[in-house]
């Protein structure tokens, strides 16, 4: 499967990265979340593709109307993960496609096409960026761990969302190295994968947000949570806590 997928995907890409550098109409599916043609035409042409060549699974894509569909054999699809960085020109964006057979991880990839890098990871074979094996950083220490995290589209509209954001922050800013907010939960969790953060925390994501990222940061040792320190279960968890494993509960302190 890793040969077809990936070269729908870096065929896909072609189109994310001629819109990136293009001047874009943006519309808005809510006070912050924004959509372009680029969006629905990565989406589009996956979904395709994918449906031609893995015919025994459905595919679940977040500009599509998702409604009918089954979570099970499934292909989650985020065709521009991080599009408001593809709309201003940060080059920090990627589409995200992660696999799952019987509702289990089975292959992840993301892909930063402006960059020109690929995350993959099979369950039980490791994670790998650009065919490079990558592992979590060894970083113990929570007062030297660099963290990530983004701030919910709903911190626009939805007092109480914001107020936890805050909240978090003035907790785990004066614990913690620093914090970061690149725009991406997929690359986000790739930079955990390859040891840049020690840890990435984020509420309110989606499925097609997070479906290949967990499975890549686990193979490359890492750990993922909700913030009760149960397993992150797709569809249902408002909060992703994801680390390299060593500061996992010393981060879930702050929930
Ligand atoms: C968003 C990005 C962002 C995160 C948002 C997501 P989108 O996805 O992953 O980093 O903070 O919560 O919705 O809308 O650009 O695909
Ligand atoms: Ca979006
Ligand atoms: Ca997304
Ligand atoms: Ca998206």
């Amino acid at each position: 499967m890793k040969k077809e997928l990936i070269k729908i995907i870096k065929e896909a890409a072609k189109i994310l990265k001629e819109g990136y550098y293009k001047n874009k109409k943006v519309s808005f599916k809510a006070k912050k979340d924004l959509v372009t043609k680029y969006d629905v035409a990565v989406e589009e042409y996956l979904k395709r593709e994918f449906s031609k060549t893995f015919k025994e699974f459905n595919i679940i894509a977040e500009e599509s109307d998702n409604s009918n569909l089954e979570f099970n054999n499934s292909i989650i699809i985020d065709p521009i993960d991080g599009t408001t960085n593809f709309v201003n020109g940060v080059p920090h964006t990627a589409i995200s496609v992660g696999v799952y057979k019987n509702k289990k991880p089975f292959i992840g990839v993301v892909y930063n096409p402006i960059l020109d890098e690929l995350y993959y990871a099979k369950v039980g074979k490791g994670a790998y960026l650009n065919g490079k094996k990558i592992k979590v950083s060894t970083q113990k220490e929570f007062q030297k761990a660099l963290i990530s995290t983004g701030f919910p589209y709903t911190s626009g509209t939805n007092k109480k969302d914001l107020n936890l954001v805050v909240t978090q922050i003035k907790s785990i800013l004066p614990a913690c190295q620093d914090i970061r907010r690149l725009g991406s939960a997929s690359l986000d969790l790739c930079y955990v994968a390859k040891g840049v953060y020690e840890g990435y925390y984020e509420m309110n994501l989606k499925a097609w947000d997070v479906s290949a990222g967990i499975i890549i940061l686990t193979e490359a040792g890492g750990k993922v949570s909700n913030e009760k320190a149960e397993e992150y279960t797709l569809f249902k968890d408002k909060y992703i806590v994801a680390t390299n494993g060593k500061i996992h509960k010393k981060l879930l302190k702050h929930f």
